[in-house]
């Protein structure tokens, strides 16, 4: 049997957890080590395509032949998402996004007041929405007619069993658009920064019983996720 290839294809990979900064020192951010999209990539490196990791605060090191872009924020990430899509062949989207991030920036740490009576006083941080960088790629792609490149999400479900988490990736799937969506089930067998994970693989408009992977390392996840992509790209 021939070894499944991507021989000659451009992938953009996003990785890791964004950082939004508060202060110049300060940030909001989240635990994603980068390890499920490190693996993506290496994989996708060792079956011949062309690997851009767009990497959010990763501190592993990236696999062999791998060109690394590092970013911090969501906005960062978007912006270096949207600037390669038009070229790849293949998106995947396994950087935790912030879907939030603070409203205002402030150029100067932040400190608190030792003033008579406010000695207590502590600022409240408001929010706002950060784009939806997986659903604008869909959208981006929508709007320039075109099949490529293949987008791929992922989606961390929680839920009491695993009807719970597939009735609620299958639901995400729909609100994205992309073409496959990877349900990781988090909080019960699993959680970030592990090197096994378990997972669901969701194919837009296919009424098949999802794959399921794992439990398994990370580095058997990638190669089934890659499979799924090859499937689709295959004529
Ligand atoms: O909506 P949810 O955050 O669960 O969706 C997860 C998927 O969407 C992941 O592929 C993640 O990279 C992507 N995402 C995004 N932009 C956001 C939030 C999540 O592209 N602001």
């Amino acid at each position: 049997v021939p070894q499944p290839t991507l021989a000659g294809l451009r992938v953009v990979i996003s990785a890791g957890g964004t950082r939004e900064a508060l202060d110049p020192v300060r940030f909001l951010g989240n635990r994603s080590s980068g390890k499920q999209g490190l693996a993506l990539a290496q994989v996708a490196a060792e079956r011949g395509a062309q690997v851009t990791l767009v990497a959010a605060n990763v501190s592993l090191p990236a696999p062999p032949g791998v060109q690394v872009v590092p970013v911090e924020s969501a906005l960062d990430l978007a912006e270096a998402m949207t600037a390669r899509a038009d070229d790849a062949d293949v998106l995947v989207m396994a950087a935790a996004v912030a879907d939030f991030r603070p409203k205002q920036y402030v150029d100067a740490k932040i400190k608190k007041t030792h003033a008579p009576g406010h000695e207590d006083d502590a600022p409240v941080i408001e929010l706002t929405r950060n784009p939806d960088i997986l659903a604008a790629l869909v959208q981006r792609r929508r709007e320039r007619g075109t099949a490529r490149p293949v987008i791929v999400g992922f989606a961390a479900e929680t839920g009491d069993d695993e009807g719970d988490v597939l009735h609620h990736a299958r639901a995400k799937l729909a609100r994205k658009g992309c073409d496959l969506l990877i349900a990781n089930e988090v909080g019960r067998d699993v959680t970030f920064g592990k090197d096994e994970s378990t997972v669901h693989v969701l194919v837009a408009g296919s009424t098949a019983e999802p794959v399921t992977i794992g439990p398994a390392p990370k580095a058997s996840i990638a190669a089934g996720v890659w499979d799924a992509v090859q499937q689709l790209l295959a004529p």
